[in-house]
């Protein structure tokens, strides 16, 4: 498995999430941000982390201690039930080699232990086989096809796919 660590987010991250700021990376989340859009997410990132809803993390590979990309969880109410959803970019540099896979993978971990038993979804367009694979290598289920309100107005066309934290771990 590709060697990554995940690094919980902190004050330092807002490069990491100003690197994160590309068209094509944004395309899959509903577009570029401006820079004062970046330093509200940023803020909500911390805020959210010191009350426990969600948790951003930063991807760590050998020699690049800044981070190559960002996977992370959070809380969601999904039609009056609670669930978990889940995402990751990373660096167009460093892709398909391993590292997103890698990374949710350890990032399902911390979840695990952390004591997490909602599902985890994802939502990936279905027209991202790049990120559809990084839910099939890291052991997630199709459930199929929605129609996903990224906000309000912005409507994406995505696959549902679904880890279960709550199952036992398999050998
Ligand atoms: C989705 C994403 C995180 C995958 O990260 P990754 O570390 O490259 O993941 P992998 O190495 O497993 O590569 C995934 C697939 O990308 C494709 N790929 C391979 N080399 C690539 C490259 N140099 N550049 C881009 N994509 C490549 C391959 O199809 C690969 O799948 P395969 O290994 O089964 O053939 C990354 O492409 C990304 O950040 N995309 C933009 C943001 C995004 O879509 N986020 C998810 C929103 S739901």
């Amino acid at each position: 498995m590709t060697d990554v660590e995940l690094r919980p987010y902190s004050d330092d991250d807002l490069d990491l999430l100003r690197r994160a700021n590309t068209p094509e990376l944004m395309e899959q989340m509903g577009g570029v941000e401006t820079d004062e859009q970046v330093i509200a997410r940023h803020e909500r990132y911390l805020r959210l982390q010191r009350e426990g809803s969600a948790h951003q993390f930063r991807i760590v590979i050998p020699g690049h201690p800044e981070g190559v990309g960002m996977t992370g969880y959070w809380h969601r109410d999904e039609g009056g039930e609670p669930v978990l959803e889940g995402g990751w970019s990373v660096e167009a540099e460093y892709r398909g080699r391993g590292i997103a896979p890698a990374a949710v993978a350890a990032m399902l971990e911390w979840a695990r232990a952390a004591g997490e038993t909602l599902p985890l979804h994802a939502y990936p367009r279905v027209d991202n086989p790049a990120s559809n694979g990084v839910c099939r290598k890291a052991g997630f289920t199709l459930l199929g096809e929605l129609d996903f309100e990224i906000r309000p107005g912005l409507v994406l066309h995505t696959n549902d796919w679904v880890y279960d934290l709550g199952a036992p771990r398999s050998a």
